[in-house]
């Protein structure tokens, strides 16, 4: 049985995907620093697997510790989703979000090398390619200068992997996510936001459930169909699942270079409206939200293009977005939050 450590393990796309690695048969060892997840979520995958995963609370950013956990564990291939992923704050705080994101890459990388370990897998993002001149999104897209701090974190990352695999030897994937939403269908984990949530559909459900007095639509003056901006909304559990494809391709050496990326997303793009009407209709009940100016550093529209992850990871979404908003409202309901 291959052993698997996930970092940020307990977060919202992490636990996600320790399910599906242990529905493939993947033994998972859990590094989390609950700095943004909380413990409970670890018996919540125990409730859904029926099997508990190794858990250790390390941060990353202490390189002692990190050295100490891959002196006495072995691992067959890391996911590595632990980083901070506030867009706004992250222009507040660039040096916590360069060290946290950065620092912990690094040390991670290091035992790597040093214990002679292999195939990691990177949680990317498609903010790399700011706002693409073509649309679908391929990966042929050049990367542009980062809008955000988080968004440079990402790009960085993907360098320092590459220059990595390049010098010693070892083989990695990015995947560059496009908007991961949703929950689990058990209803037993999800997107836990901290305070006022920051994306779209945290505060949707929120203001459905009358946590939120309105939803305010950031500007309708874009050129889109409807004017609002339009993104691709993958479920979290499709998203979850490329990670596998992404391992398994890494560890039958299926890989062409030592570092690829890919970009994961449903193909499909969806405007600020269409998420609306689609959630009214699972609810039953109107939303209340009114339009307002644009949101500084949001882009236009960005949806993938997903030929390449659907031939080289022999993966495709299998969740509408209808599905992904009734996951997402009924984790609402239940969390109440
Ligand atoms: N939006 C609203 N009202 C809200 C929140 C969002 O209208 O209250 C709109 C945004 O303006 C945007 C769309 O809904 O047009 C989606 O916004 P999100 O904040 O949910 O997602 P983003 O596309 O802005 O950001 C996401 C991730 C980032 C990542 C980025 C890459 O949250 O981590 O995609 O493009 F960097």
């Amino acid at each position: 049985m291959k052993r698997i450590l996930v970092t940020g393990g307990l977060g919202f796309i992490g636990s996600h995907t320790v399910v599906e690695l242990q529905n493939e048969g993947f033994e998972v060892v859990i590094i989390d620093d609950l700095s943004n997840s909380t413990i409970g979520v670890l018996d919540k995958i125990t409730e859904i697997t029926g099997i508990q995963p190794a858990f250790h609370q390390i941060d990353l950013k202490n390189k002692k510790e990190v050295k100490k956990f891959f002196d006495t564990t072995t691992v067959d291939g890391i996911i590595h989703f632990a980083a901070f992923k506030a867009v706004g704050e992250s222009m507040h705080k660039p040096l916590d979000y360069y060290e946290n994101n950065l620092g912990s890459l690094v040390y991670l990388l290091q035992q790597m090398r040093d214990h002679k370990l292999d195939n990691f897998i990177f949680s990317s993002s498609c903010t790399v390619y700011g706002q693409a001149d073509e649309l679908p999104i391929t990966e042929k897209a050049p990367v542009k200068t980062a809008e955000s701090v988080y968004g440079n974190t990402k790009q960085i990352g993907e360098e320092i992997i590459k220059d990595t695999c390049k010098a010693y030897n070892l083989n990695s994937i990015a995947l560059r996510y496009f908007n991961p939403i949703g929950a689990h269908p058990s209803v037993k984990i999800g997107e836990l936001p901290i305070g006022v949530p920051q994306n779209l559909i945290p505060y949707v459900t929120q203001t459905a459930a009358g946590i939120r007095k309105e939803l305010s639509v950031f500007g309708d003056d874009y050129d889109t169909k409807d004017g609002t901006a339009v993104r691709d909304y993958i479920h979290v559990v499709d998203l979850a699942k490329a990670h596998i494809a992404a391992l398994q391709r890494l560890i039958k050496k299926n890989n062409t270079k030592s570092f690829e990326f890919f970009n994961v997303g449903t193909g499909k793009g969806s405007s600020v409206l269409e998420v609306i009407k689609a959630f009214e209709k699972i609810t039953g009940k109107p939303l209340n939200y009114k339009i307002v100016g644009r949101r500084e550093g949001d882009i236009t529209a960005a949806f993938a293009d997903t030929t390449n992850a659907n031939k080289e990871l022999n993966w495709k979404t299998e969740k509408s977005l209808e599905e992904a908003l009734e996951a997402a409202w009924k984790w609402q309901q239940q969390n109440e939050i």
